[in-house]
């Protein structure tokens, strides 16, 4: 595939709810391999954006493309194939193992059996839930919930990975070794986009970010460039700026 295709193109895209306007012209170019952060206040729409992206909301206008692909509803399957996505609110079968519904999902990817259990293990030992696979998922903690569902996102070896608040009610020694897990991910090729609250997360991860403000994209750049542009040090700063509160 061309290098040059951005991992995800979003342009001119509009989402209106009733009378909020959720997303409002937004345009966004993610580059294959890059490690983005989607930042802005509650009720921004970077969830409506992710949503839009995997084809959970149809977006009234614009254009989404995942490595050239069109994506969101209209492109379906071939694209959301190569997207691993975890959503901000936890949503998971309640009515097989998690190590089932870990395989389901691969299937539902088109792994064969064999290579969907497979995986499944390896990805419960890589979150340290090998001890729960015969649970049903409202058997977990809340902590354990939130890594299932980086487990299921990542399960089918997606080239581009979304996580909507991957880290939000989960302890800081399991913080820091979700942030180890997906860097490596990201040093191994995998484009990965984030949102977070935590600036302190941005700031560690991410090698871009993009500010999104009332349903557009307000700012964008490295956190480097950002700090230079503002004239100041600390990711809380630049946010103040940015989104002005
Ligand atoms: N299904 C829906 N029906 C009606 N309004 C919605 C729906 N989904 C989102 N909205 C509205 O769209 C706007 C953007 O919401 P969105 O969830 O995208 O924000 P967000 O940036 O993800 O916020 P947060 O940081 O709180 O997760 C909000 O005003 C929200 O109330
Ligand atoms: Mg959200």
């Amino acid at each position: 595939m061309n290098d040059a295709v951005p991992a995800l193109a979003c342009h001119d895209v509009r989402k209106a709810f009733d009378d909020v306007q959720a997303l409002d012209g937004l345009s966004l170019d993610v580059p294959q391999g890059a490690f983005f952060g989607l930042l802005g206040p509650n009720g921004a729409g970077k969830t409506t954006l992710i949503r839009s992206i995997v084809g959970l909301t149809q977006p009234d206008e614009g254009a989404i493309r995942v490595f050239g692909l069109p994506a969101g509803q209209t492109g379906a399957y071939a694209s959301r194939r190569l997207i691993g996505y975890a959503p901000q609110d936890v949503s998971l079968d309640r009515f097989v193992s998690i190590r089932r519904a870990l395989c389901l999902h691969g299937r539902y990817f088109g792994m064969t059996a064999a290579d969907a259990e497979a995986r499944a293990d390896e990805m419960l030992e890589a979150f340290d839930l090998t001890a729960k696979a015969r649970s049903l998922a409202n058997q977990l903690s809340g902590g354990m919930r939130r890594r299932l569902l980086l487990a299921r996102a990542l399960l089918h070896r997606p080239r581009l990975v979304i996580l909507d608040e991957p880290t939000a009610g989960v302890d800081i020694e399991l913080r820091t070794d979700l942030w180890d897990y997906i860097r490596r991910l990201h040093q191994d090729g995998t484009t990965i986009v984030l949102t977070t609250h935590y600036l302190e997360e941005a700031e560690a991860l991410c090698e871009r970010v993009a500010f999104i403000g009332d349903g557009r994209i307000t700012e964008d750049g490295t956190p480097a460039e950002l700090r230079e542009r503002y004239g100041v040090d600390r990711m809380e700063d630049i946010y103040r700026r940015v989104v002005g509160r």
